[in-house]
């Protein structure tokens, strides 16, 4: 495999639920020979030996065009819909990511980053700009806007529905997922934790921005925020201004257990944020 193939791999990790392993071979054969069946590429399946209700799945993409057709393909999307239901999904690597692109962003905004860091930094006032042009005009605090890919675009709004499940909501019985895209397409996911104490419960999305923090990531695309209420569930202000802090203008997607429930701009959410940009222009 040359090194362009590697970057078309894609990796998820799949958790069965027990007795389901008849219906989960079934599935995952027939995915196998569709992606051959259709030229989209090839399937792998491994077994993790220390746990048997969990498996590795990879796909190795024959182009970015074939995972992307992949994707849209009406028989893989009833596979996937009937996978979904019996396991947890999660997706770790997305091979079909425009990595140039990706690269490229991530690298600029890690330079910037780290020259600024803590000391007048401002990620969201230097317009980097894409080259298609995506800028809000008059707004001094956006960065680049993420680098759009339909293409094999991890379902974020699924991985924070699957975290909401280790929510310790004991006191509210509220539960919280959030899934959280990094630059580099890693997910990172968090549910709410609480306390007796009250005041010391965690959100969903501070957990899910702090994991991801002590696991070195810099850099982040959207964020998923998933509850089992009608209306949807958006970040507390605690939250918004941690997310602010590390995410920038993270988009910030809303769902329940059914249906999405709309994307903001975090901007939008905190308009008139204070940040470190502020700290820099005080008077002695
Ligand atoms: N909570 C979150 O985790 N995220 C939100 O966006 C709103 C609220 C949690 C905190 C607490 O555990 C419970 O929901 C009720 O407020």
């Amino acid at each position: 495999m040359d090194r362009s193939d590697k970057r078309r791999l894609s990796v998820s990790l799949i958790d069965l639920s027990e007795g389901h392993e008849t219906e989960f071979d079934t599935i995952s054969t027939h995915f196998q020979a569709l992606l051959l069946r259709k030229e989209y590429g090839r399937a792998e399946l491994f077994r993790d030996e220390g746990s048997p209700l969990r498996f590795y799945s990879i796909r190795y993409w024959a182009s970015a065009s074939a995972a992307e057709q992949c994707h849209r393909d009406a028989e893989v999307q009833m596979l996937t819909a009937r996978l979904y239901q019996i396991s947890r999904v999660t997706h770790v690597v997305n091979g079909v990511r425009r990595q140039d692109a990706v690269r490229r962003l991530l690298d600029e905004r890690r330079a910037r980053i780290e020259a600024d860091r803590r000391t007048g930094f401002d990620r969201r006032v230097v317009n980097l700009g894409r080259p298609e042009g995506d800028r809000r005009k008059n707004d001094r605090r956006l960065g680049p806007r993420r680098v759009r890919d339909s293409a094999g675009e991890v379902d974020l709004v699924a991985a924070a529905r699957r975290a909401r499940e280790h929510a310790d909501a004991a006191f509210s019985q509220f539960r919280v997922g959030a899934a959280l895209e990094t630059g580099d397409g890693t997910i990172i996911t968090g549910c709410n934790i609480e306390n007796a104490t009250y005041g010391l419960t965690i959100c969903a999305e501070r957990v899910a921005m702090f994991k991801a923090l002590s696991e070195g990531h810099r850099v982040f695309m959207r964020l998923a925020i998933v509850a089992d209420t009608e209306a949807p569930t958006p970040p507390c202000g605690a939250c918004r201004q941690v997310l602010w802090e590390f995410g920038g203008n993270l988009e910030i997607q809303l769902a329940n257990l059914q249906e999405e429930k709309g994307t903001h701009q975090l901007k939008d959410l905190l308009p008139l944020p204070f940040d470190a940009r502020l700290l820099e222009r005080r008077t002695l």
